[in-house]
């Protein structure tokens, strides 16, 4: 590979087109006569133009700007107990892998200390496959039905008619759904400018499963906690880094990773057997809430290291394809509605971003063989199986399933039909209540002060509603957030949804 610091003999190096031939001109195209127009003969600056031209592929439709870089996963502790996941065998053993690091509103040119989720994305090289838990630096998500999720991307990026962001389509949005408030609470509070990528938490979010050696199944969330503590700016000093520095996430992951101070975090799981889920006082699969630590304790599992930067970001980082849906054995999917509408979206949102073989491109690929009679499409480059049989049944013994690795069923719990989430489960503010009560007076001060700037430009009736919703959470929430918007708390009809789905 050619290297500009003279690492290689890439100063002697011929100029060639993508075709070998070397080049004899690259400042001056061909014209006829010193002042005449170009002739079309000039292939070489053809070739360059037309590359140039396809140089942009789509970005990611959320979680365009972001930052990656490839580590290692190490067991601390044993957990073989509840899963068989090749990952986890024995203690002391690494797997490489390679995570990426976003926030989600913003477009690939958007600043990084924007206050926003982040996303926290992990593919797990293992020896059964690529394991990928694509999850953010928060336990919860703003819903529970996939069913919204073009809404939310929709509401949170630019306005159709403006073309500016909206605050007002934002928060209508989110204010209509009351269960968002925990999101919202969060997103609103110290978590939401993280200082760096280093500075904060991860979280699979999700309700997974985990089967062990004897098939028995328990259901598992993943945390994975920073070693290099929790820290945050606050809109002021995020404002004051954004106006000299853009990639300021990107400049602290890159430039640690150079000087050899690798970030790291403990990954924990906390588990619920099947018959603690069936007793559990709300819904064990809804992304909205949480596990409670002293009910659900965290069982540490091992260390995740980033101690290399990509060579090339194009090539690692805009072209990594992360997926929920790539589990391995021992690490299964869960009722989770929200998961099962991820199961199916990435892998379709990148069979277009990057093409139906994405999983060819080298941060993609597997470290195990991968046999299947998928063949052909456009830009294939592993030599598409050969002559091999591509049909499945044959007469060759080509490619075995593995009923052995069927997990135990469950009961789905009914007939088919849309069931609506909130006749299960409408508790919705018990947690940002505690979340919010947790909070030290400082922490409060600031929550309802970010709120107040943020719902900047949205009307009335929603504020009303926001504030109703965090007063149910707990009175002197509503009358912070009231206060910073410089309302009170007596205009708001706590009786009146204001139109919110509750
Ligand atoms: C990116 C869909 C919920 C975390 C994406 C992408 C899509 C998507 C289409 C772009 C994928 C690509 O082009 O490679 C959805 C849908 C959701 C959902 C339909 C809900 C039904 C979530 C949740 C989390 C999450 C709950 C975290 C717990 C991420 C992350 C990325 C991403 C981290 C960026 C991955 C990367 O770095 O490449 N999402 N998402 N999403 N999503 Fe989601």
């Amino acid at each position: 590979m050619a290297d500009r610091d003279g690492r290689d003999d890439s100063k002697k190096k011929p100029l060639t087109s993508i075709s070998g031939r070397p080049i004899a001109q690259n400042e001056n195209i061909q014209t006829a006569g010193k002042r005449g127009p170009a002739t079309l003969q000039d292939t070489w600056y053809l070739e360059k133009l037309a590359h140039f031209d396809r140089e942009v592929i789509p970005e990611r439709r959320m979680h365009a700007k972001g930052s990656g870089a490839f580590g290692t996963f190490t067991v601390t502790k044993d957990i073989t107990h509840w899963t068989k996941a090749n990952i986890f065998s024995e203690v002391g053993k690494k797997t490489e892998v390679f995570v990426r690091f976003s926030t989600v509103a913003g477009e690939r040119g958007a600043a990084d200390a924007e206050r926003d989720i982040r996303g926290f994305a992990m593919k797990y090289y293992t020896e059964e496959g690529n394991w990928d838990l694509v999850g953010n630096n928060t336990p919860v998500f703003f819903f529970r039905d996939p069913m919204l999720f073009p809404d939310l991307n929709h509401a949170v990026k630019r306005d159709p008619r403006t073309n500016m962001r909206s605050a007002q389509n934002n928060w209508d949005f989110w204010s209509a759904l009351p269960e968002a408030l925990h999101q919202v609470t969060i997103t609103m509070g110290d978590r939401g400018i993280p200082k760096s990528f280093r500075h904060m938490d991860g979280f699979g979010s999700h309700t997974y499963s985990f089967i062990n050696a004897k098939n028995e199944r328990v259901w598992v969330k993943f945390t994975l906690k920073t070693q290099q503590g929790i820290e945050f700016l606050t809109d002021a000093e995020a404002a004051a880094v954004v106006a000299n520095d853009r990639e300021s996430n990107q400049r602290d992951l890159f430039e640690s990773i150079e000087q050899g101070k690798f970030p790291r975090w403990t990954m924990s799981v906390q588990i619920m057997t099947e018959e603690q889920a069936a007793k559990h006082p709300d819904n064990p699969f809804d992304l909205t809430k949480v596990w409670y630590h002293d009910q659900y304790p965290l069982h540490e599992v091992g260390v995740l290291e980033l101690n290399r930067n990509p060579e090339n970001y194009f090539q690692d980082v805009e072209q990594a394809a992360f997926n929920p849906a790539n589990s391995v054995p021992g690490i299964g999917y869960s009722p989770d509605r929200m998961l099962q509408g991820r199961l199916f979206s990435y892998g379709d949102a990148q069979r277009y971003r990057l093409g139906v073989n994405h999983y060819q491109i080298p941060v993609n690929r597997s470290k195990v063989d991968t046999n299947h009679f998928h063949r052909d499409g456009a830009m294939r480059m592993d030599g598409n199986f050969g002559g091999s049989v591509h049909y499945s049944p044959n007469s060759y013994g080509m490619y075995k399933d593995q009923n052995a690795l069927t997990e135990p069923a469950y009961d789905g719990g009914g007939p088919v039909d849309h069931y609506d989430y909130r006749e299960d489960d409408d508790n919705y503010y018990e947690q940002s209540g505690k979340l919010f009560a947790l909070m030290k007076a400082d922490e409060k001060q600031r929550l309802f002060e970010n709120t107040a700037r943020n719902m900047q430009g949205t009307t009335l009736l929603v504020q009303k509603r926001h504030i109703r919703h965090c007063y149910l959470a707990d009175p002197s929430y509503g009358e912070g957030v009231a206060l910073a918007l410089g309302l009170s708390i007596s205009e708001v009809d706590m009786k009146d949804t204001y139109g919110a789905r509750g």
